[in-house]
Parts: C-alpha cells; structure tokens; sequence
C-alpha cells in the first residue's frame, strides 16, 4: 500500500473563510481566474493548462472511462493462432490473405490516427477536459499499433511486406491517400483556426477522422477477424480486436460529442455548401472501403463476402451521418451484422478482468529502495 506518512494528514489545512481574495491573490487576480462558462472547444480564451472547473464533463467521464478499459497486447495468448498458422491446413489462403490485408491497414492506420492527434488535433482543441481525453486516446492508438506489431511479430509474417502495404497494396493505399489531406492541413505549423474557412476545415478534419476512419475504414476489418474468433480461428487476435473496437468505439463517439459541441458553439459553420462537402466525402468513403472489402475478400470467405459489406457499410455511414446531424445517405435500415453490435456494446471489463495475467505496476508495486 502506498503510504505517505501521516505528514499531509497532519498539514494545516485551507481556512475555507480565506478562499477568494487572499494573501497570494489579489481581488483582480481573482477576477481573472478561468470561469468554466467562458471555455470553448475551439478558439476559447481561458487558460489551457487548468483542468478544472469542468465545462465539458463528457469529455471527463470518457478519459475515466478510456483509463478504466486499460489493456496491454502481451497480456493476450497468442499461442493457439500461432500453431493455427504455423500447420498448413490450419487456414485456407483465402483467409490468410484476409489476415495479411488486414494488418496491412492497421499496422499504419493507428500511427496515423496518433500522429494526426499529437502533431495535428490537439493544438487547435482549447479545451483542458477534451484535450485530457485527447491525451489518452494518443495512448491508445500507440497501444493499437503495439497490438497489431505483436499479432505481425507472433505469427512471423514478414514485417517489410505488411508494414508497407500502405504504399504498396492499392485498396489501402486509396483509403490512407484519402485521409492524409485532412491530417496535414492540421499539421501544417502555420495553420490556424478562427476565420470561417479555417474553422470549417479543422471542423471537416475532425468528421473524416471521427466517423469516416475510425467509425468506417475500421469496420471491415475488424468485421472480419472477429468473424475469424467466431470460428474459433486466430482467437487471440481476434480478442486482442475486439479490445481494440471498444477502444475505437469510444474514440468515435468522443470524436461525435466533439463536432456536435463545436457545432453548437460555432452554427455559422454548419453551411448548406459545407454539409454538400460532408456528403461527398461519406460517399466517397464507402466506396473506398468497399473496395478494400473486395480486394481482402476476391471470394466468399467465412461465410462473408464483399456484396455483404456494401449493406453494412450504407448501414454505419447511415449511422454516422445522422449522428453529426446529417440526413441518412443511403436507403439501408437493417444491419447485415447484428453480432457486430453486440460485440461493440459488450462490456467486456469482467471477461477481460478475470483472465488478465498481468498485475499492473502500480498501488502496491511502487518501492523507492
Ligand atoms: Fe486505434
Ligand atoms: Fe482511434
């Protein structure tokens, strides 16, 4: 148990009937002091560097929310998928090109989403609460990347082949070259947000990466190994996955909660010519990611095949759309993957819990010899 003597116990406390003006602030210093009412998510003007008071407790309660889904790839056995994959009956080659093509998105796509948040996003978010909860999902998207680094490491694939699959494999390519447009003008140091056109092209950054990369590049493939797990097939990655989508999960709907409040704050940027814009870009989406589920899946495999995805992913740009306020785009009501929805709304923490292995060094762990 960490312990810190009885010396803080034992401190002078705070004379509450001192609070406001006191010795070390003055009344102005006082009247200065950050008013949550005056935060803003874009463009604000309070200091950055102070957390509290809160204003945006949704951004608050998904970074507690993000740090108590906490998870570690080497806490995952990886054992069985390696014999799979090893024995040369174990996989047929339509699903082992299913797993190559996977990866090859997803072992750059989080470094994308990472850099895009470090280096791009977060700068131009002034307010402390969504920039805490910016801070956690960098995190995790180097924890998606060590995962998807892992499966490639455990199985022996080779890594020059899969790594640059974003470069050399054409329905992953398109997908990447789409996204990396709206990364670099929020990368680009002398970008900056505060006119209308600025403002509406970090607001356009935020939707692309929210719900057309993690709320739509992602779900064929996780669809698909996830499928593989309901096989009994690759259960490691698989279950190393499905941490990932309830990670993502939060990720998008944080993203959603983002442009809705910017959006709210901000109405001149909700244009009938930019909405047009957004529409576009849903459309051009599906398309993108429809053909990388016919280039993974040339033939039915798993008892999937690419004409299913055109249904599934009509059915979530639906979705995204009407969550950021848009019309549905596409006469699609029915999820052709009812189980994916289970899976993302799994609450997986007791499973998770009980088989974990490794006992974080923290608490109880922490020794100053
Ligand atoms: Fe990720
Ligand atoms: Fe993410």
């Amino acid at each position: 148990m960490l312990s810190w003597d009885d010396e803080a116990a034992a401190a002078p406390r705070a004379n509450p009937a001192m609070m406001g003006a006191t010795a070390e602030a003055s009344a102005e210093q006082v009247a200065l002091r950050v008013n949550a009412d005056d935060k803003r998510v874009i463009n604000g003007q309070t200091d950055v560097n102070q957390l509290v008071p809160f204003k945006y407790k949704w951004a608050w309660d998904k970074y507690l929310a993000g740090c108590a889904n906490h998870w570690m790839p080497q806490e995952v056995n990886m054992q069985r998928d390696i014999e799979l994959w090893k024995n040369p009956n174990g996989l047929s080659e339509d699903e082992r090109r299913l797993v190559k093509r996977n990866l090859g998105f997803f072992v750059t796509a989080d470094s994308l989403a990472a850099n895009n948040i470090v280096l791009g996003t977060y700068r131009h978010i002034t307010a402390p609460e969504c920039r805490q909860y910016l801070l956690r999902q960098a995190f995790e998207e180097a924890i998606h990347t060590h995962a998807y680094q892992y499966i490639v490491e455990s199985l022996g694939l080779d890594e020059q082949e899969i790594f640059n699959a974003y470069n050399e494999v054409a329905s992953i390519r398109d997908k990447d070259q789409f996204l990396i447009p709206f990364i670099n003008v929020l990368t680009n140091p002398s970008f900056k947000t505060g006119t209308l056109e600025t403002d509406q092209q970090l607001l356009k950054s935020l939707i692309v990466f929210a719900c057309l990369m993690e709320g739509l590049f992602f779900y064929v493939g996780f669809t698909q190994i996830l499928a593989l797990g309901r096989q009994n097939k690759m259960m490691g990655a698989a279950e190393q996955y499905q941490y990932i989508l309830r990670d993502e999960s939060m990720h998008c709907n944080f993203g959603i909660d983002l442009i809705n409040t910017i959006k709210l704050e901000n109405p001149q940027l909700w244009t009938p010519a930019f909405k047009e814009e957004i529409k576009g870009l849903f459309l051009q989406a599906v398309e993108l990611e429809y053909r990388y589920a016919e280039d993974t899946m040339p033939r039915g495999v798993l008892g999937l095949n690419a004409a299913m995805f055109k249904g599934y992913l009509r059915f979530i740009a639906n979705r995204r759309a009407t969550q950021i306020g848009l019309e549905t785009l596409f006469d699609q009501d029915e999820n052709p993957f009812p189980w994916m929805s289970e899976m993302i709304d799994l609450k997986k923490e007791r499973n998770f819990f009980e088989t974990r292995v490794t006992e974080y060094q923290t608490g109880g762990a922490l020794s100053w010899d």
